[in-house]
């Protein structure tokens, strides 16, 4: 089966055998297949956190379990229980539908709200652990289903118990989130300002206000994958020490940096726009123009090819800023 379709990144790849489920149930009996049990199992959402190197010789599990509900609410809150085969973004959309906000800043994250947890989303102010109430997950080995609370997920930036001690051990069948009936739009992120003000909305936003602000912000920096294949940031954004970063200041007075608890986080992006690979092309792949964090596939290339660009990256960021990079999408 081409797995072409079914990721973003447009690498023309073969999987041997390939399944969708659109229940617990479908999903069970999969799982009870002999051919299933004896190889290698790829969980898929939307594949936009993929990149694969070579064809995959195991089976891939298109997650497919749908469904959008409020559960229950009280005087300020309302939980909202999502399948995990739905569109993020359609999860997104729902809420502003419902009057519920909380996940409007991570409008336009593509893929699967099943995949949401794996890596706790996060854009322009908000991760999904802020609003993250529980969520419900099958045990391969046992078939079994069992709910995840927040602290049992690990989530970290961008980390989860499910990319770390559990991987590869349970699926994501629902996620439930706890949104706000009484809008708490959250424009921390500068610029969400500036985007709401040069669309034209003054005095106090509204959620759906910030999620046409970010969808703004999103559309002019990062490639769309139905028209240039990408997997969105590539690297994570490394945390370096305060000690570390005031040398960095030293030499580059500009240098960009956030404080986290232990230390500072950098973008990516600048460090490896200072390295000089924004914009590089090499033929069919090269890094986007207006983001540098993000890697591309103009169409026709290898994962190989874009897999050793990315070391590339990492090895010259790391001889002219001392700093490892590291990849944040997940290299097959
Ligand atoms: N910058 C550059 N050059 C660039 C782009 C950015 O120097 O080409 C610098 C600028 O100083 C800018 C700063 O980096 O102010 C931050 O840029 P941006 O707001 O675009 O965010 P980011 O740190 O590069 C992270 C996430 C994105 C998320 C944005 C917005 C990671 C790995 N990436 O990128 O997430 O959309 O913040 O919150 O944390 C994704 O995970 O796939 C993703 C797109």
């Amino acid at each position: 089966v081409s797995l072409r379709p079914y990721h973003t990144f447009g690498i023309e790849v073969r999987a041997r055998l390939f399944a969708r489920f659109q229940s617990v149930d479908e999903l069970r009996a999969l799982l009870a297949l002999p051919e299933v049990q004896q190889a290698e199992q790829l969980i898929l959402g939307g594949g936009s956190n993929l990149l694969f190197t070579k064809d995959f010789d195991g089976v891939v599990l298109k997650n497919e379990i749908c469904g959008l509900e409020i559960i229950s609410q009280d005087e300020d809150t309302a939980l909202v229980r999502a399948g995990a085969g739905e569109s993020w973004h359609g999860l997104v959309q729902y809420a502003l539908d419902q009057d519920l906000s909380g996940i409007e800043n991570l409008s336009l994250i593509p893929g699967t709200v099943g995949a949401a947890p794996l890596q706790n989303i996060g854009a322009y102010g908000a991760e999904l652990k802020d609003t993250f109430e529980e969520l419900e997950a099958l045990e391969t080995a046992t078939g079994r289903l069992r709910t995840f609370s927040m602290e049992e997920c690990g989530f970290g930036y961008r980390e989860s118990v499910f990319k770390g001690p559990l991987k590869n051990q349970y699926i994501v069948t629902s996620v439930v989130l706890r949104l706000h009936r009484r809008p708490q739009p959250n424009v921390s992120y500068g610029a969400i300002q500036t985007t709401l003000q040069d669309l034209g909305i003054a005095g106090d936003p509204t959620p759906r206000h910030v999620s046409e602000a970010v969808v703004h912000i999103r559309r002019s920096k990062l490639p769309d994958p139905a028209e240039i294949g990408n997997a969105g940031s590539f690297f994570k954004n490394p945390e370096v020490s305060q000690h570390k970063f005031d040398e960095l200041q030293a030499h580059y007075p500009e240098v960009p940096g956030y404080p986290v608890p232990g230390g500072v986080k950098v973008p990516a992006a600048w460090l490896i726009e200072q390295s000089g690979w924004k914009g590089h092309r090499r033929g069919p792949y090269g890094v986007h123009d207006r983001q540098a964090l993000v890697l591309v596939n103009h169409g026709g290339a290898q994962g190989q090819d874009i897999r050793d660009l990315a070391y590339e990256i990492i090895a010259s960021v790391r001889e002219k800023f001392g700093i490892e990079l590291h990849p944040e999408v997940n290299i097959m």
